[in-house]
């Protein structure tokens, strides 16, 4: 069984929300999520000992958020080379954030990603409570459970 961390920040709540089906996602694989926020996470030592992880992080000014990018930093001492991996994030209309993480999980921290699946027009299926995105969310959580297993 594996054991997947997902760490995501939210200002309003809508990646929170994502956070929170893709781990019904993993669970339903019979995989273990933890849900962190990233203001929690202080040290690289809290990364270790899970089998993959998931970043979320929502597009502002067509970019990460800063505290995000201070977070990445941190990860690349956690030695997460070689781990499942997948990114996310809520957005409205250009959608940087999760292709940014998803570039850097890959290119840098050399993580084995999940390609990032079609989340479009996020932010509006999030509020309307769409099942298509509840089913997309669950599904990324699932192969990035399945990959780690
Ligand atoms: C000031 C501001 C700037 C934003 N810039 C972008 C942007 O460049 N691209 C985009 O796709 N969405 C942008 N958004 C929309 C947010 O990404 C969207 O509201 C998202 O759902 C917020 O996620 P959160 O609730 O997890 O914080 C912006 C929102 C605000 C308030």
């Amino acid at each position: 069984m594996a054991k997947i961390l997902i760490v995501y920040f939210s200002r309003t709540g809508c990646t929170e929300k994502m956070a929170q089906y893709i781990a019904e996602g993993i669970r339903f694989t019979g995989s273990e999520a933890e849900i962190k926020k990233v203001s929690t996470i202080k040290d690289a030592d809290a990364l270790a000992g899970y089998d993959g992880y998931l970043f979320g992080c929502p597009t502002y000014h067509r970019d990460m958020t800063q505290n995000f990018k201070t977070f990445l930093f941190l990860a690349e001492k956690a030695g997460l080379e070689g781990k499942a991996a997948g990114a996310f994030g809520s957005y409205t209309h250009s959608g940087d954030a999760p292709k940014i993480l998803a570039d850097t999980m890959e290119y840098v921290l050399k993580m084995k990603l999940v390609p990032l699946g079609s989340f479009n027009a996020l932010e509006g299926k999030l509020k309307n409570e769409d099942p298509e995105i509840l089913k997309a969310c669950q599904q990324y959580g699932k192969a990035v459970a399945e990959l780690a297993g």
